[in-house]
């Protein structure tokens, strides 16, 4: 059912006249975390008939059973100038390691019934999908249906996300309903992963929405839409925008720089840091024209991944697959392979993906030669996904085409690690390892902070075993 307009006139300004408004059918519904265990967000849309009211209401029914929803919970609305109504219902005190069904809407129109599963307690690990420059292609839904088959716990997205932008329509102004077409697209992994994004370039360069939409349509922890950050379980997450000011001095700058500061702090209880934003700091598919390594981005902030050692960072706007080396300042940290057997342990600089790879376009302008800093690239549709525990990250990038693994590499982060015996595809065999040649490498890549530490305690070793033969 519908509100009966009298008028709607809509370019630069809304005339309006509604009679008569009812609940719409929910549809987009989708899923966000607010990083805190036991807590899950629940969001949809509403097609309202008018961008300046929302009669649906925004309640969610949930419980333990599928055909038993005792709970509920009333959520809030937003709209922005379409016609789409998003609402968002936080639920918590959920029990831990339980699945919970949901529907959404409200009298008058109620959703199917969903669900999802809330997090064991200190899980053993976590699975993180990460994904960038996605859209409504072919070959977008085929990257989708492929992560419909993985059991993630998180997806991340590092921008330009539905492509309901105005660029290719000649006159700058986007079509919203591109946003509701993605939305619904992506449902069946929406609604049961929760999902976390970053601003891309087309996410702003609709006319005359600007950020409306991304604002509008997706929860985010605070303090904004475009900088925030929120721990998953063993992982601080950071989400970071280079369509903003990041300068040295800049509102962004300050924040990440505190944020870092307070992160690094509590390593021992969230030991790994991963941020993602669009555009990338390293990318070696350039055409000189806004693409490849974004130098006034990394010149700006690479020192505070570098200063607070941030394990890994993901990125999109160019339509392929890369990572890195461990990297600074294009200098590499470690000649490690990053293979199970061989894996990067505390590198000393971020290891950087490119996930641009997921479905709007691929981009085969591959620089000749490739960087040294350069690791692993392909021209590939396909998405990435990572495994963390408290000590190792193991990620991939899966193709589309064959899914098969692209890519794979290791980070450990302590020296008594043990790899999981649950890797089938791996054969890391630490005993392979004498305990010599295990601890020589892991000394050549304690990053510069620990250098002079190991210096100190060579010496004293020898002055010792100088003395005692002495005697
Ligand atoms: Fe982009």
């Amino acid at each position: 059912m519908r509100c009966m307009n009298l008028t709607f006139i809509f370019v630069f300004s809304i005339t309006l006249m509604t009679i008569n408004c009812q609940a719409a059918e929910p549809e987009q519904v989708h899923l966000a975390t607010t990083g805190i265990p036991g807590e899950m967000v629940v969001q949809w849309g509403t097609e309202e008939d008018t961008a300046l009211s929302c009669s649906s209401e925004s309640i969610v029914e949930y419980g333990t059973e599928n055909d038993k929803l005792n709970l509920s919970k009333i959520g809030n609305n937003n709209m922005y100038l379409w016609t789409t109504c998003t609402h968002t219902a936080i639920l918590s005190d959920l029990i831990q390691n339980t699945t919970y069904y949901y529907r959404v809407g409200g009298e008058g129109e109620w959703s199917g019934t969903y669900s999802f599963k809330t997090l064991e307690e200190s899980p053993a690990k976590v699975i993180i999908g990460a994904i960038a420059d996605h859209g409504t292609s072919n070959n977008a839904q085929e990257t989708t249906n492929h992560m419909e088959n993985e059991d993630m716990d998180l997806v991340i997205h590092a921008g330009d996300i539905s492509y309901a932008n105005g660029a290719g329509s000649g006159n700058g102004i986007g079509d919203q309903s591109v946003w509701d077409e993605y939305q619904n697209q992506i449902e069946d992994v929406a609604s049961r992963t929760p999902h976390m994004y970053a601003p891309g370039n087309h996410e702003e360069d609709a006319e005359p929405y600007g950020f409306d939409a991304y604002e509008s349509r997706f929860f985010n922890p605070g303090p904004n839409s475009f900088w925030y950050s929120f721990d998953f379980e063993f992982i601080h997450f950071i989400s970071i925008s280079a369509e903003h000011d990041y300068e040295p001095g800049s509102s962004q700058y300050s924040w990440l720089l505190n944020d870092l500061e307070d992160a690094n702090e509590n390593r021992e209880n969230v030991p790994w840091i991963v941020i993602f934003a669009h555009r990338p700091m390293y990318s070696s598919n350039g055409d000189g024209d806004g693409h490849g390594s974004d130098i006034e981005f990394r010149e700006a902030m690479e020192i505070l991944l570098y200063d607070f050692q941030v394990d890994l960072a993901v990125w999109g706007h160019d339509h392929h697959y890369e990572r890195t080396y461990p990297v600074f300042e294009e200098n590499v940290y470690s000649n490690k392979s990053g293979s199970a057997s061989d894996p990067f342990y505390k590198p000393g600089a971020t290891i950087h993906i490119v996930a641009g790879m997921s479905g709007r376009s691929i981009y085969d302008g591959l620089e000749d030669p490739q960087p040294l800093w350069s690791a692993h690239r392909e021209v590939e549709y396909g998405y990435t996904i990572f495994e963390a525990t408290k000590t190792t990250i193991n990620y991939k990038f899966i193709r589309n085409s064959d899914n098969q693994v692209g890519d794979e590499f290791w980070i450990i982060n302590s020296i008594n690690v043990q790899i999981p015996n649950e890797y089938p595809s791996t054969n890391y065999n630490q005993t392979n390892q004498t305990e010599e040649t295990g601890i020589i490498s892991q000394i050549k890549e304690l990053n510069y902070l620990e250098i002079p530490m190991t210096i100190i305690i060579i010496a004293l070793t020898a002055i010792f075993n100088l003395n005692y033969r002495k005697k």
